[in-house]
This record gives structure tokens, C-alpha cells and sequence, in this order.
């Protein structure tokens, strides 16, 4: 945005995912800044994300933020580790307007909490074999300051792919003893490396929340969405444009919500993130704009 252009203070929030995920962010954003409007964008007729191509990610990230930059949004939040893994310079490129992932700031957050500069990351595969995570840390910080400022220890990071995660949490199956067994199976290395906090670098892993603290014990547990909403909001307040503590029509903030398939699967799914119903659902089409430089996938 040019420095001379106020910022539209009433303007929506665009967020997005591949499909419901990224409403677990959308939950943190709502918490922390309820006087805003946000447009969610789900793709999931494309979903998942996290066993995709770096290329096709970059392109379906791009067709959603296209999406949402058609509609104003003040400010992006791509809600998604795996498309903000593999896409967030591409969708940056693509506009003047701020746009945050997850990634950087659940980083900086894990750094601030852990003891012994040994941090674990699950994800979904793309994600983790992207190397973001761990990249992102020692970008920020490559050695440890250790508890009294005086280790220099590099930080380490124990990256673990999750993939199973993503279907039980949308079954429903956070309770399951299933996915505990699961949960003990991936979680085995991270115990091992001693790890004494753990990002959750996928939109779908706060449901898990209850569970992963039980069989991890003493671990803490880094929430992306929280800590993209608290980046989110200091952007916002630092260009002058939060909005008004009460909304544009003096109602709280509200948020609509598009897909890119059949609405009904998400609204079943969307309550279960958001602990609110989300209907109305609208399907819209977006895979017929293409970035210049990039093929049809
Ligand atoms: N939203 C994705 C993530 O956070 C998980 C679902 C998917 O693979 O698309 O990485």
C-alpha cells in the first residue's frame, strides 16, 4: 500500500486454506480481534495440501489469495504451514498489502519457550520436507541463549510428519484410542530426541491438543493460529488499520466463508474447528486465473 493511501480500516481480513483447517486460526483471529470482518476461503475441492507437489501448492495458493485480493482484504493470512511452507514469497509477490503465515510466527514463539534449545515440529509431509520449520528457527536464532542467557549451543529441531493426523481430526476422532496409538507411534522420536516444546505445524493439530499434552507430559505445546493472530494484529495496528472496536455496522465482527466444493462437508466438519455453525457456505470457482509465469497444473 503506498504511504499516502489510508488504510480502509473497515476492509476484511482474507484468510485461507486448503479446506477447514485453517479455521482453527480463523478461531484465534476472531478471539483476539472480534471487532474485524474476514473472508475465509477453503479450497476443498484440492484438499490436502500436505501430500502435493511444492509447485502445485504454490499455484493453488496463488489462485486463493487471488481470490481474496478480488474482494479488498487489508491483510492475508495464509492458514495454512503447508501453503505458507511452500508459498508465502509467491503470494507476497503478488501484492503491497501484508501477508503472514504460520510458520514464522510459530517459530519465533517456540523459541521463546523453550529451556533447552531442542524444539520438535509435526506436519504434514510437504511441510516437513520442506524444512521450513527448521530453517525459519536457526534463521531466527542458530544458537540457544540457554536459560541464563550464557549457552551457545545450536538450536536443534526434530521434525516429524503427521500425516495420519488430518483424517482423524476431520472423522472426529480426537478421543479415539485409534489415534492415540498413532499419536505414540509419531510421537516416539520427538520423545526420544528430548524435545521440551512441540509446534503444531498443521491447522489440524490444536484438536489434538488434549491428547498430545497427555502422552507429553511437561512438553509445551506451540498453537500457530495463535501466534499468526498476535502477528496479524500488531501489523494491523502499526499501518492504522485495525477497525473500529465495534465493526463496520456496529455489530461485532462476523466472517464469511467460500469454498471450493460442495459446501455441505465443511459445514458438518467447519463447527467442529470453530465451536460455532458456519452456514452460509458459498462454492466458488478459482482455478481458471493463472499467475503469468505459471503452467496449468
Ligand atoms: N492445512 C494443512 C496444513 O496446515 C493440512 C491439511 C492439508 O494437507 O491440506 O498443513
Amino acid at each position: 500500500m503506498p504511504a499516502n493511501v489510508p488504510p480502509d480500516r473497515a476492509a476484511p481480513i482474507g484468510v485461507f486454506d486448503s479446506g477447514v483447517g485453517g479455521l482453527s486460526v480463523l478461531k484465534q483471529l476472531l478471539r483476539l480481534m472480534p471487532q474485524e470482518e474476514y473472508i475465509y476461503l477453503g479450497d476443498s475441492a484440492r484438499v490436502p495440501y500436505g501430500s502435493k507437489s511444492p509447485a502445485t501448492v504454490r499455484l493453488f495458493a496463488q489462485q486463493c489469495a487471488h481470490f481474496l485480493l478480488e474482494r479488498g482484504v487489508k491483510l492475508i493470512v495464509v492458514a495454512c504451514n503447508t501453503a505458507s511452507a511452500l508459498a508465502l514469497e509467491a503470494v507476497q509477490a503478488m501484492t503491497d498489502a501484508p501477508v503472514i503465515g504460520v510458520i514464522q510466527p510459530a517459530a519465533q514463539a517456540a523459541l521463546q519457550v523453550t529451556r533447552n534449545g531442542r524444539i520438535g515440529v509435526i506436519g504434514t509431509r510437504a511441510t516437513v520436507t520442506s524444512d521450513a520449520y527448521a530453517r525459519q528457527i536457526r534463521a531466527l536464532a542458530p544458537v540457544h541463549p540457554g536459560r541464563n542467557g550464557r549457552s551457545g549451543d545450536p538450536v536443534r529441531v526434530l521434525s516429524q510428519a503427521c500425516p495420519l493426523f488430518v483424517p482423524v481430526v476431520e472423522e472426529g476422532w480426537t478421543e479415539h484410542p485409534a489415534t492415540r496409538l498413532i499419536a505414540q507411534e509419531y510421537l516416539a522420536p520427538v520423545q526420544e530426541a528430548g524435545v521440551d516444546t512441540l509446534v503444531l505445524g498443521c491447522t489440524h493439530y490444536p484438536l489434538l491438543k488434549p491428547l498430545l499434552q497427555e502422552l507429553l507430559p511437561g512438553i509445551r505445546l506451540v498453537d500457530c493460529g495463535e501466534h499468526a493472530a498476535v502477528q496479524a494484529r500488531a501489523i494491523l495496528a502499526q499501518r492504522g488499520a485495525l477497525a473500529q472496536a465495534t465493526g463496520r455496522n456496529g455489530n461485532p465482527g462476523r466472517a464469511r466463508f467460500f469454498v471450493t466444493d460442495e459446501p455441505a462437508t465443511f459445514e458438518s466438519v467447519a463447527q467442529r474447528f470453530l465451536g460455532f455453525p458456519v452456514a452460509p457456505v458459498e462454492r466458488v470457482v478459482i482455478d481458471h486465473w493463472f499467475p503469468e509465469e505459471a503452467p496449468g497444473v
